[in-house]
């Protein structure tokens, strides 16, 4: 069974990262949950540095602190996916965003990675004391709202305000404790530390 964990990003996986957001631009695919690494292409130092900043930030109207992890796999140390956990949400975030960004990389999607992506994201939301976790989907992308729902989301609203966002957005609500207390069986064999 493949074991995967979060890794706080540092200077030894700089290009390993890099080819990680260069495979999302490879096959065209939409990129989430990286801590706008996609922007930092050529500062990827400057992007460490960024990444303090939001972890230590104090919350404004703009802008909350957040960790940006890496979900590394054990059998070959490789970056599979991202994941972005914002400690408190604002306005903007509970409109569009909710808690929680994340992605997998194209070449290792449909293997169940998400989910324990999702499921680490939620023991760091315990660590943080975050009780209700909030997170949005575009209503097509199933990947993301069967990951939630495997996670024990509940889908609560869906809309469609096109002067707001593009398409129908799904809005889904997990409760941290509950969620981590039921499915530790399933996802704690595929982690390590
Ligand atoms: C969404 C994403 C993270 C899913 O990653 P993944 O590793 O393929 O997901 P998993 O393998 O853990 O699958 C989770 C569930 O979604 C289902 N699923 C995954 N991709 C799917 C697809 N394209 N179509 C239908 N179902 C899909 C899986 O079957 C699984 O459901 P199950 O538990 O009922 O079997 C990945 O597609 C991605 O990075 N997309 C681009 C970024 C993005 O959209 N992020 C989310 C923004 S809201």
């Amino acid at each position: 069974m493949d074991r995967l964990r979060l890794v706080v990003p540092d200077i030894s996986r700089k290009d390993e990262a890099l080819s990680y957001i260069q495979e999302f631009l490879d096959y065209g695919s939409e990129i989430n949950g990286v801590g706008s690494l996609d922007r930092y292409m050529n500062d990827y130092e400057g992007w460490l540095e960024k990444l303090e900043v939001d972890r230590t930030m104090e919350p404004n109207e703009n802008r909350v602190p957040a960790d940006t992890y890496f979900l590394v796999r054990e059998s070959d140390d490789r970056i599979i996916g991202m994941i972005n956990i914002r400690h408190c949400l604002n306005e903007n975030l509970r409109l569009i965003g909710g808690h929680i960004g994340y992605s997998v990389r194209p070449t290792e999607r449909r293997k169940g990675y998400n989910k324990v992506n999702l499921y680490l994201g939620l023991l760091r939301c315990q660590e943080l004391g975050i009780d209700e976790v909030l997170m949005d989907c575009d209503a097509d992308n199933l990947g993301s709202a069967r990951t939630m729902q495997a996670l024990g989301g509940r889908l609560v609203r869906e809309w469609y305000e096109p002067n707001i966002y593009k398409t129908v957005l799904q809005d889904y609500v997990i409760d941290v404790d509950e969620s981590v207390k039921t499915y530790r069986k399933v996802y704690e064999p595929m982690t390590y530390r």
